[in-house]
């Protein structure tokens, strides 16, 4: 973790900073005319793609050393994700490897590392470092910064701070776990608010389902959940799900799972009927 957050550093400023102080002064200006910036975050971030292959060798301006460390790190992570999945399945009652299949598609999961830099704003109330929103995805596994702060989740209608807190991994469950789990486990609503001072790091790494992996509510749960519940969520493909998010992230997932609900209906009409 320290060698992953040292090259981090090192790397944003080499690399990163200038640029990001170009987009900067641009925002800073937009925000300052219109009063509020609703179409862009406070971040610079790159990604990095583990699972079903590697983009690491694709990813311009990085040295040997980090993407050693990189590696080294998301294949650990990978295994955590894998064991917490496995934690949340006995928690359930699901069989062991429940979660982990219902990821796989025909290729396995899709898993990836955002790397993110929240550098230092002079007008906080003018911009988030990254808007509210629910992660897409299953299992996401956060490497922070030690120090400085921004993170925030939502909790009974409060946001709550995710305060830094050296040599730890937050844990936070996207939409898709929320599906499969048929609600029992909820994916939560997080943003970054930009800081005067400090440049925070995030380390997010998306354990996920596969493109093709069809996600459903876990049919045992559902049987106990039917009794005292109409309402279930839909079954879907996860890139269509995708597809949807891109365009809708900063909104409530409420309406996502309505919309697969109803691509749903009109694919089981349509097989109806030809
Ligand atoms: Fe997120």
């Amino acid at each position: 973790m320290d060698e992953v957050e040292r090259l981090t550093k090192g790397h944003y400023r080499k690399f990163r900073e200038q640029r990001f102080k170009e987009f900067a002064s641009k925002a800073l200006e937009e925000g300052k005319q219109t009063e509020t910036t609703n179409n862009m975050d406070w971040e610079s971030t790159f990604f990095l793609r583990h699972l079903p292959e590697s983009n690491m060798s694709e990813i311009p301006d990085l040295d040997d050393e980090y993407r050693k460390a990189m590696k080294e790190f998301a294949a650990e992570i990978e295994k955590l994700a894998e064991r917490l999945l496995d934690l949340l399945c006995e928690n359930l009652g699901l069989e062991k490897g429940y979660l982990k299949k219902a990821f796989c598609g025909s290729k396995g999961p899709t898993f990836g590392t955002k790397v993110s830099n929240y550098p230092p704003c002079p007008r906080p109330e003018l911009i988030k470092g990254l808007r509210a929103h629910t992660d897409a995805g299953g299992i996401i596994l956060l490497l922070q910064d030690d120090r400085v702060s921004g993170l925030q989740l939502l909790k009974d209608g409060r946001w709550v701070d995710v305060p830094p807190m050296r040599h730890s991994i937050v844990v936070n469950l996207g939409d898709q776990l929320e599906v499969i789990t048929n609600g029992r486990y909820k994916s939560v609503m997080h943003r970054v608010l930009a800081q005067t001072d400090g440049n925070r790091m995030s380390i997010a790494s998306f354990y996920n389902p596969g493109s093709d992996a069809v996600i459903f509510p876990a049919p045992s749960l559902l049987e106990i959940e039917a009794e005292r519940k109409s309402e279930v969520y839909p079954k879907f493909v996860f890139e269509d799900y995708m597809k949807l998010y891109v365009g809708h992230k900063f909104q409530a997932k409420e309406p996502r799972f309505e919309a697969m609900k109803d691509l749903e209906k009109v694919r089981s009409h349509s097989v109806l009927t030809s």
